[in-house]
């Protein structure tokens, strides 16, 4: 069945009392609207309109830069949920399939429960997801007749013993894009507040003789987040979530909750994660891999039989060939540390390439920034870097070269040739002992003095 996806992003968030938009806010390195695009996504949908209100150019550019294909409308006064879904009327005309409508600020709905959803769609004209709430608050109500939805009814417009329904609604909707449009345009807001409602239309559709059911599932999915304190139990549900399946996975986390994940990471069986290791968008960790404790990662790979840290710092652009060693106060950008390059201490690498088993001496510099341009930095295989050697970009290194501790390498040096930059050592007999001696005489004169 094919699908499209609309998702409603158009609400101010008051309560996060905030300038970026309340689906911009991000949990585990991504936007709420990205983890809500990126659910949506595995359905392959055809089309995603994303339906923008506040900040509506923020809103659009982020949903395309996660999918250069997602499109916006604007909504640009808020009159409710159904009104909102109108707003992708037509960047969804001539689209014959389902469509799924999903909250911009409810980030967490799984990838099998929209499956579900798709399933239900078989037999049935509407499907609601819906969950069982442990404090149903002010959230609406399915009211159910069996495996009949009878129609969904809002806190504020409830009967008390519809109050004490507890089954509530998620907002997530699966409906045939036609028929949607058509159900919507029957959708009033004679209400208490005025709006007008998408959950009408499920008492519209029963009245036609229409099937409507509902697919449950765990309330952890349908967390949404009005303030920034429901963003930092989100961040905490999902972390907490996110450590548990790596480690399900054969992942080793020696002290999980000191460990933070992002969206997308991913770690392969065996590796060994210390304490107190960062892990920001787009890192790739193979298995086998340690990260020792106090790294900071992002935008970066590390393969197999790789050691990192502890206290180092992958960058974007960070390519770690198997074995490859990073050690403490290490910094690297944008460059590859191919097969048994090491790098152990205090250096930073960016813009470069460093060849198999090569080794980087304590404190050495990639001098890649003129104040205007990056330049490139190609250190060949089996090199030997001194300590402290600053090597100004852009410049080569060939297999096998050496450079002097200390140097300031400025030009190319050729295979397997030693290159040293650095002042010749000046050596004065017994001068240490005399300025000693004179230091020590203009002291003792300024005490008597005073
Ligand atoms: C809505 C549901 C309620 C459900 C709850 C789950 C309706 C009428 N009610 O209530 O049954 O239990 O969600 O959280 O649908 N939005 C727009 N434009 C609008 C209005 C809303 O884009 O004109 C977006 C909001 O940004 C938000 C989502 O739609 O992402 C839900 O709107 P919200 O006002 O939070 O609805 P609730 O009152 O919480
Ligand atoms: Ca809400």
């Amino acid at each position: 069945m094919k699908t499209s996806l609309i998702i409603l992003a158009a609400g101010k968030g008051t309560r996060m009392n905030s300038e970026l938009p309340k689906v911009l806010h991000p949990i585990a390195g991504d936007s709420m609207l990205v983890h809500a695009m990126a659910a949506g996504a595995t359905l392959e949908p055809v089309n995603t309109v994303v339906v923008a209100g506040h900040g509506a150019a923020e809103v659009t550019a982020a949903a395309q830069a996660f999918d250069e294909q997602a499109q916006t409308v604007v909504q640009s006064e808020q009159l409710g949920t159904a009104h909102a879904v109108a707003q992708a009327r037509d960047a969804l005309a001539g689209f014959d399939g389902t469509a799924i409508v999903l909250y911009g600020d409810t980030p967490f709905v799984s990838p099998a429960t929209l499956d579900a959803m798709m399933s239900a769609a078989k037999d049935a004209d509407v499907v609601v997801l819906g969950f069982e709430a442990a404090d149903p608050g002010r959230y609406g109500r399915l009211v159910m007749d069996g495996a009949s939805l009878e129609r969904i009814v809002e806190f504020k417009d409830a009967s008390k013993a519809e109050r004490a329904i507890t089954v509530c609604n998620s907002g997530v909707i699966a409906c045939n894009a036609a028929l949607l449009f058509d159900l919507i345009d029957a959708v009033d807001n004679d209400n208490a507040s005025g709006e007008y409602y998408l959950t009408d239309i499920i008492s519209i559709a029963r009245g036609r003789g229409l099937k409507a059911t509902a697919v449950t599932c765990d309330e952890a999915e349908t967390l949404g987040v009005n303030s920034r304190a429901q963003l930092a139990e989100a961040e905490a549900a999902f972390q907490a979530r996110a450590r548990a399946m790596l480690m399900e996975d054969g992942v080793t986390l020696q002290a999980p909750e000191t460990v933070f994940l992002a969206r997308d990471t991913v770690i392969g069986r065996d590796a060994l994660i210390e304490p107190n290791v960062v892990f920001g968008a787009g890192v790739t960790v193979e298995s086998g891999a340690h990260i020792r404790a106090f790294s900071h990662l992002e935008g970066c790979h590390v393969s197999r039989g790789a050691v990192v840290g502890p206290y180092a710092r992958l960058r974007p652009g960070a390519e770690l060939e198997e074995n490859a060693r990073v050690g403490n106060f290490v910094e690297i950008k944008n460059a590859v540390l191919a097969e048994g390059a090491k790098v152990n201490h205090l250096s930073y690498i960016g813009d470069a390439f460093v060849g198999a088993h090569a080794n980087i001496g304590a404190g050495t510099i990639t001098c890649n920034y003129d104040g205007v341009m990056k330049h490139h930095t190609h250190i060949g295989a089996r090199a030997f870097i001194g300590s402290n050697t600053m090597l100004v970009a852009p410049v080569h290194v060939g297999d096998g070269a050496m450079t002097g501790s200390g140097s300031v390498i400025t030009s190319d040096v050729e295979p397997d040739a030693l290159a040293l930059a650095r002042a010749p050592q000046v050596e004065k007999p017994g001068m240490a002992r005399k300025m000693m001696d004179m230091l020590k005489a203009k002291k003792a004169k300024k005490q008597r003095s005073s």
